[in-house]
């Protein structure tokens, strides 16, 4: 039995200056702006040029905001989650790295790769945490620097992907009715051939040949991650509705993650929900893997109100799927 509920407290972001446009990629792939608006919804991404920096960099940024918006001291800190498949080395995590540039010393801190829906595991990790009464502040991390595997010759993937990070607060609630309420996870390992890095791992270890098949680029096969995105995104809100009785009306705001414009509409239209409540951020950013959903939440801050039903959705490499219901804490 929790002795809290965990409510997310705060949220900030952070995306690189240097943008990739679609006119610039024009320049780059045999590709144009008109097929990648009404394809993807994108129009430009936010790339991490400079050198000497990785996703640890990004995210600390969105943590550094985070700590002075709330006015959290780093040594608050417990525990230090980051979602990722773009991680700074194999070992150590990138959480790690994260916590050590914020001056974060106080924390455990360790990774969790669950490829787009990221985020939505790591967040409800740390609530599970701090819903016990374990940890008093947690800080949850998505954070991509998609450029670092992607193509820019392979015009089905480079469009698509963007860098960038967010982060969140979370902190205890006596008040049990703000705040995480529920959520509905599922896996599916035999997706990985539609969506997967080949190389760089203990299958097909880095090599000379593996670098030469382009085995450390990202590969996806689109159209039947799509379908799969759509379904499987779609099938998690109903369920976490009507297991919480929720209609449609109950709900404030949808926030699915951001990997085609084009899904989302097609969830929001399986849904039936109005598209002014379903977050949408893509055409700034494009999709920017386990970062979407925090990005979301911090443009969206603004028009989020204390008590609203909010619903996160996501879908990604593994496959991995699902969705989590909180009521908005302040
Ligand atoms: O975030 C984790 C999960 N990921 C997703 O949810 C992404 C899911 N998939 C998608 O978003 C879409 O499948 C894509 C955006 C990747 C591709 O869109 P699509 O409508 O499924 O296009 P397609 O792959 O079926 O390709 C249609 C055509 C092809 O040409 P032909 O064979 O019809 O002549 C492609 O070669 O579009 C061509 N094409 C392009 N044309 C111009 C593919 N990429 C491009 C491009 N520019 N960048």
């Amino acid at each position: 039995m929790s002795l809290f509920s965990a409510a997310i407290t705060g949220v900030a972001s952070y995306v690189p200056e240097t943008t990739l446009t679609n006119k610039d990629l024009e320049k780059i792939v045999d590709t144009n702006d008109e097929w990648i608006t009404s394809r993807t919804g994108i129009k430009k991404r936010h790339i991490l040029k400079e050198p000497g920096k990785a996703t640890s960099d990004m995210a600390a940024k969105a943590v550094q905001k985070l700590l002075e918006k709330t006015g959290t001291d780093p040594s608050e800190i417990d525990m230090v989650l980051c979602a990722t498949v773009t991680a700074d080395y194999n070992f150590p995590d990138t959480a790690n790295l994260i916590a050590f540039k914020s001056d974060i010393k106080n924390a455990f801190c360790f990774d969790i790769n669950a490829a787009c829906s990221g985020f939505l595991y790591a967040l409800t990790t740390g609530c599970k945490f701090v819903e016990t009464g374990a940890v008093k502040k947690a800080i949850v991390v998505g954070a991509d620097k998609m450029s670092s595997i992607v193509d820019y010759t392979d015009r089905t993937t480079c469009v698509i992907f963007g860098d960038g990070a967010g982060a969140v607060l979370l902190e205890p609630s006596a008040d049990k009715g703000i705040g995480m309420q529920d959520f509905l996870f599922k896996g599916d390992g035999s997706g990985v051939e539609f969506l997967f890095q080949k190389g760089g791992g203990s299958m097909h270890p880095a090599s000379a040949e593996t670098v030469a098949n382009k085995e450390h680029f990202v590969f996806q096969n689109g159209r039947p991650v799509f379908k799969a995105a759509v379904k499987a995104m779609s099938s998690s809100v109903i369920e976490v509705m009507k297991r919480n009785n929720l209609t449609k009306d109950d709900i404030a705001w949808v926030v699915p993650h951001q990997a085609n414009m084009r899904i989302i509409d097609a969830v929001a239209n399986m849904l039936d929900f109005p598209k002014d409540r379903v977050m949408q951020t893509i055409e700034n950013y494009g999709n920017t893997t386990a970062a979407t959903l925090p990005i979301c939440l911090n443009d969206y801050e603004e028009r989020l109100k204390k008590g609203d039903n909010v619903i996160l959705t996501a879908f990604g490499g593994g496959f991995t799927w699902g969705a989590s219901y909180l009521k908005w804490a302040y």
